[in-house]
């Protein structure tokens, strides 16, 4: 430290800190807009994505800031802490990436993602994600309808649920080497609800792709379910005729059930489902049913008895 003899340039000269920053963040930006590029928020791992908004969008939420959707997660390969998935996730490989789509269908296949994602018409959906732990989230999604890839592989009379399984790569995965779930990740839905328009595979979200803790480049978002519904990572889409086992509904059937829709009104055996804590907020508020997507889909359900099939 430099004590006595005042600096040589006149203050005026001096600029101050704040537009320092913001100048070297101007020239960072410039620099990346000579090149062709914006800057994503995720870093190197994530790409921007070109998303049409949807009018299937939840309308008048406030969206919970990137930060925390890419860094509170859950993603049990790669450990059981919120945090693991942001910290350990970047090893997994998404490139090059494959999804096998087999079972009860007239055309098997497998698709490059790159193949994927030409499929059909990126969206932004906006769309609340409860977690059966009683937090939620307000995430814009980037994605597009799984009905979209199941036309494509033309179900036969057969196929009644489909099953999704997810990576499980014990050289870039740590948490494989723990029992707590049945590896690889599993998880189903029934027909219908895998064909309902707010069914979606997501690429992306914030307008860039997944970042790996959010399950590139592939996972599966149902909104009206608890958030372990949606598996991430996705290599096989199969279609099969019975109810196929799902990886928390193994480990503890009493627990999760088949169909985990949310419902303020089945507690889990060991917290209420009434209420949930917003990330970000001070107070709980009160769990919708069905996520507060009713309207659209308590329909599948009717005559179901719902604290039986929960
Ligand atoms: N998919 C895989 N393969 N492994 C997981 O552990 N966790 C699930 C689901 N998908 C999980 C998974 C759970 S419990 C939740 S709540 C959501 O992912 C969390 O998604 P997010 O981290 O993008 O919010």
């Amino acid at each position: 430290m430099l004590i006595g003899k005042k600096p040589d340039i006149a203050s005026s000269e001096i600029t101050p800190k704040s537009l320092w920053l913001d100048r070297r963040r101007f020239i960072a930006g410039a620099a990346a807009l000579g090149a062709g590029l914006a800057i994503p928020r995720g870093g190197a791992n994530a790409a921007p994505l070109k998303a049409m908004k949807s009018p299937l969008s939840t309308q008048g939420e406030e969206l919970t800031p990137f930060k925390d959707v890419t860094g509170y997660n859950n993603f049990y390969e790669f450990g059981p802490d919120k945090g693991d998935p942001a910290a350990y996730a970047g090893a997994m490989k998404t490139r090059p990436w494959t999804v096998e789509i087999s079972g009860e269908v007239m055309k098997p296949m497998t698709l490059g993602i790159e193949d994927i994602l030409k499929l059909a018409t990126i969206e932004e959906r906006i769309y609340r994600h409860r977690c059966v732990e009683a937090w939620s989230m307000v995430v814009p999604w980037n994605g597009f309808p799984l009905s979209a890839l199941i036309k494509r592989a033309e179900p036969t009379s057969k196929a009644k649920f489909v099953e999704f399984t997810s990576l499980a790569d014990r050289e870039t995965m740590p948490g494989l080497a723990y029992s707590y779930l049945d590896w690889p990740y599993r998880e189903g839905l029934r027909m219908d609800e895998a064909m309902h328009p707010l069914t979606i595979l997501a690429v992306g979200l914030y307008g860039e792709t997944l970042l790996n803790q959010n399950g590139a480049p592939l996972r599966l978002v149902v909104p009206w379910k608890y958030g372990f519904k949606g598996a991430k990572s996705i290599v096989r889409i199969r279609f099969v005729s019975e109810q196929p086992a799902t990886a928390w509904n193994t480990a503890n059937p009493r627990e999760y059930g088949f169909y985990s829709n949310v419902n303020p009104e089945v507690d889990h055996p060991r917290w209420t489902q009434a209420k949930e804590r917003r990330i970000g907020d001070f107070f709980r508020r009160p769990t919708l049913m069905f996520n507060g997507y009713g309207d659209e889909v308590a329909s599948l359900y009717k005559g179901m008895d719902l604290k039986v099939f929960f």
